[in-house]
């Protein structure tokens, strides 16, 4: 199985300087993986990115895109040329998107395909009533995520957001290589938020995760260090 082995660290801050100084608190020769999601990127922009990857982390660049697919392969194209090592495109965009997206962030690097790009199935704010009642698709919200998942898999995608919860259904839906990517993650008698199920990070191997993204849990901490170390040996020895 194809497991990312860092934990990915959701830099879900307003603006630079806060994340800055939050990235600052870990030693130099610390390498990261962090999440830039829309807000951050929105208000600072590629050069908080190309500053991030100077330092020597790995950027998970979160901005769902879905649009048509040939607005999708230029702005892929963009974000290949960026550097960016991860980022996340809406399946209901449907395969020709998808693979449009695909190209585009291979034609932005150069033809070095470094960067993976995972999709959003349908996002854990849709309840089954949405399903039913708003898109008006008659199969149940888990068949369509795995839908979706296999889906993103024909159209050449290196896997899926999901929660842990799910990661071991996508497993089965799909193959061992086939990314699950899982946020909603937290330490054991953590604070939950406004997640609604949580999962600890060795929990989370356990089910077949192949990454976690873990925001508040590491960035809210008394002391963050402390917390990304523990998360990252729970990932790590599961
Ligand atoms: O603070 P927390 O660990 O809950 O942050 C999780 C991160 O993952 C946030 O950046 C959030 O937007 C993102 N996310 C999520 N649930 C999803 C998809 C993304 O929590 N289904």
């Amino acid at each position: 199985m194809d497991k990312i082995s860092r934990p990915i660290i959701a830099l879900d801050f307003p603006k630079r300087s806060i994340a800055m100084e939050f990235l600052n608190k870990f030693p130099k020769e610390e390498k990261l993986f962090v999440k830039v999601g829309m807000e951050l990127f929105y208000s600072e922009g590629q050069r908080l990115v190309e500053e991030i990857k100077e330092a020597g982390h790995d950027i998970f660049l979160d901005l769902k895109c879905h649009d048509i697919p040939n607005t999708v392969y230029s702005a892929m194209r963009v974000l290949g040329r960026l550097g960016v090592d991860l980022t996340t495109v809406h399946a209901a965009g449907g395969k020709e998107m998808m693979q449009a997206a695909k190209e585009g962030l291979l034609d932005g690097s150069g033809g070095k395909n470094l960067a993976k790009i995972i999709a959003i199935t349908q996002l854990t704010s849709t309840s089954p009533e949405m399903v039913k009642n708003e898109q008006l698709i008659s199969a149940s919200l888990e068949e369509s995520v795995r839908n979706y998942a296999k889906l993103a898999q024909s159209a050449g995608l290196d896997g899926i957001v999901c929660s842990a919860h799910e990661a071991s259904d996508i497993l089965a839906a799909t193959s061992p290589e086939f990314l699950r990517v899982t946020p909603g993650i937290r330490l054991a008698g953590g604070d939950v938020g406004d997640q609604k199920r949580v999962m600890t990070p060795d929990q989370a191997a356990k089910n077949h995760a192949s990454g976690i993204v873990v925001g508040r849990a590491i960035t809210k901490a008394k002391d963050p260090i402390a917390a990304y170390n523990l998360v990252k040996q729970l990932w790590e020895e599961n």
